[in-house]
């Protein structure tokens, strides 16, 4: 009896923090309550953000298209993250996905295994983010000069 009873309050408890923990996760900070991952001074975009514009070109606009509008192969970016976190982000890049629901066998590759993706994938993040929050035009942005700390970086996730 007190066994049953001691189990099922354990057990009640249990669901509780359950439950607790799964409303905690159900409204993770939207897109927009995310601190900004880039600045712009002057009209010049930090380094990181720079960088982003480089890899996401060299990456990733063959399929969402310059400047990350999109293009019939993969989705505008740009409107993407105005609802996208950064951890959904981060999962699409690192494991792709294939949208089997759809006719079209256009997926996202899984971005992993890439180096050249995963070393700046927060770079790439801050340029998409600056152009979806409108902070940023098209083409190529004016920037400042590269940190002595991600050349660091840089060398350090990329082995040399
Ligand atoms: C070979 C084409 C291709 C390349 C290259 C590619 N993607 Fe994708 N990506 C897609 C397609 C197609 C989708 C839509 C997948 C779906 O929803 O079924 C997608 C979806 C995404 C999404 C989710 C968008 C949303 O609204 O849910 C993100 C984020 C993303 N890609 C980021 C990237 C980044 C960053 C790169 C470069 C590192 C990249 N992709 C390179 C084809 C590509």
């Amino acid at each position: 009896m007190m066994r049953t009873y001691l189990l099922g309050r354990a057990l009640w408890l249990c669901l509780f923090a359950a439950a607790g923990f799964v409303c905690f996760d159900a409204a993770p900070a939207t897109a927009q309550e995310e601190e900004k991952p880039y600045s712009i001074t002057d009209g010049k975009v930090d380094w990181y953000t720079y960088s982003g514009y480089r890899r996401y070109h060299g990456e990733c606009h063959v399929c969402h298209g310059p400047d990350g509008l999109g293009s019939s192969f993969g989705p505008s970016l740009v409107n993407s993250l105005k609802t996208l976190s950064y951890d959904e982000y981060l999962e699409v890049v690192v494991n792709g996905r294939q949208n089997v629901s759809q006719a079209s066998h256009r997926a996202m590759p899984a971005f992993g295994m890439n180096p050249n993706v995963m070393c700046f994938v927060d770079d790439i993040y801050a340029y998409l983010k600056a152009r979806s929050d409108g902070a940023l035009g098209r083409g190529r942005p004016e920037h400042g000069p590269k940190p002595d700390e991600a050349r660091e970086r840089d060398n350090a996730c990329l082995g040399f």
